[in-house]
Formats: C-alpha cells, sequence, structure tokens
C-alpha cells in the first residue's frame, strides 16, 4: 500500500508524456481519417498516416515500463470521501483505458501490416511484423482499430472531467496526485 497521497515522480511523467502522444497520436489519425483522401492529397495523406505511426508505435514500449512501474509501485488510495461504488468506477475506468493502451497501437499495427505497410517507430525502425499482408485480417481490424478510437475518445473524455469534477468540486488530492510530490 502506497501511503504517499501522491504518485511517483516516475509514475507522473510518464502519464503526462503517454498522455500527450496518445491525444497527438489521435487527433492526428482522427485528422487523416476524416478530412484527406487519396483521391484529392494523396502524399500528403500518406505523410500524415506515417506520422500517425511513428508517433503511436512509442506507446507500446512506454506501456511496457509503465506497467512495470505500475507494479513496483503502487498507486496512492482514492479518497476516503469516495463511495466504494465511485472507487469501484474509477478502477474499472482505469483498466478500461489501460486496455485501449494496448488495443490501439496492437489493431493498428495488424491494420498496417495486414494491408503490407509497416509499423514504423519515431521514424528509426521498423516492429518486425507478426503477420503477411491478408485483406481478411483488415476486414476485421480497420473498423475495430475505428471503432475503439471513438471509445477511447469518450473515455478520455470521461477521465479528464472526472480529474477536473474531483478538482474543482470535491477538492480532492486526486488531479493533485498526477503534479504534485511530498514537500
Ligand atoms: C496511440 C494509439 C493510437 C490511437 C489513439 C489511434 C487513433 C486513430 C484514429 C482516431 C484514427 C482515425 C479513425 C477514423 O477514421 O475515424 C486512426 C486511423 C488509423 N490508424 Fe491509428 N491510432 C493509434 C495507433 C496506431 C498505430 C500504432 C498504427 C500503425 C502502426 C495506426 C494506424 C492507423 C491507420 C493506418 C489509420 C487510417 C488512417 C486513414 O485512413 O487516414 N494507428 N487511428
Amino acid at each position: 500500500m502506497n501511503k504517499s497521497l501522491y504518485y511517483t515522480r516516475t509514475a507522473q511523467w510518464l502519464h503526462w508524456i503517454m498522455a500527450v502522444i496518445f491525444i497527438a497520436a489521435w487527433l492526428i489519425g482522427f485528422y487523416s481519417g476524416n478530412f484527406l483522401s487519396y483521391d484529392v492529397d494523396g502524399s500528403f495523406k500518406g505523410d500524415v498516416i506515417s506520422l500517425h505511426k511513428n508517433i503511436a508505435t512509442t506507446i507500446i514500449f512506454l506501456l511496457v515500463v509503465r506497467i512495470f512501474w505500475r507494479y513496483t509501485h503502487p498507486a496512492p488510495s482514492l479518497p476516503e470521501s469516495m463511495s466504494p461504488r465511485m472507487k469501484t468506477l474509477a478502477h474499472a475506468g482505469h483498466l478500461a483505458l489501460y486496455f485501449m493502451l494496448i488495443a490501439l497501437p496492437l489493431t493498428g499495427c495488424l491494420y498496417s501490416w495486414s494491408l503490407g505497410y509497416p509499423a514504423p517507430v519515431l521514424y528509426l525502425f521498423n516492429l518486425p511484423p507478426l503477420i503477411a499482408e491478408n485483406s481478411a485480417v483488415t476486414a476485421i481490424v480497420k473498423p475495430l482499430h475505428i471503432w475503439l478510437s471513438w471509445a477511447v475518445g469518450i473515455l478520455l473524455v470521461g477521465h479528464i472531467a472526472a480529474a477536473f469534477k474531483h478538482h474543482f468540486i470535491d477538492k480532492d488530492h486526486v488531479l493533485k496526485s498526477m503534479t504534485q510530490q511530498d514537500k
């Protein structure tokens, strides 16, 4: 049990770096998927998708570190003022977010590999493809990636709204636990 009110500095950095990368990847994917067309601006759309992939694949590496850190450094407890039901809801929401951190990069990579394209990391190297080009797989993972991206959008809005509610309405330490340290 973590007696401190605050996450460790490493956990805080991992949280905020991954938040920035994840939201940037989401916005770039959303822009490409909904506002760009190969018929009108093919090479630009290709560059934008490439940027989306090169950023988003880093989530896989950061997540491995984050899960290791989470198991070796327990999270601070939720406030006593929260009802058991709200605590369960908060834990379920966090679990769902962790699931998305795995499911989105995984379906994204499978989507690219199934089309015969690479899954590049920071313009440095490609992840080794786990599957060969396969249109039957594309038919499953393409809609899955898109549906998951919408579901995570809703989850993120809920997560951010909950953090603000804790801070401004309940006036407890939940948001500060991700931004401050013991004095
Ligand atoms: C951080 C994880 C990721 C997030 C949050 C994310 C989010 C999104 C979003 C919001 C879209 C647009 C969906 C729509 O059309 O409405 C999208 C499309 C796409 N994503 Fe991802 N994605 C992630 C990871 C990946 C990865 C790792 C790859 C491949 C290596 C990938 C490949 C693609 C491709 C190829 C598209 C289609 C773009 C288009 O058709 O213009 N994604 N993604």
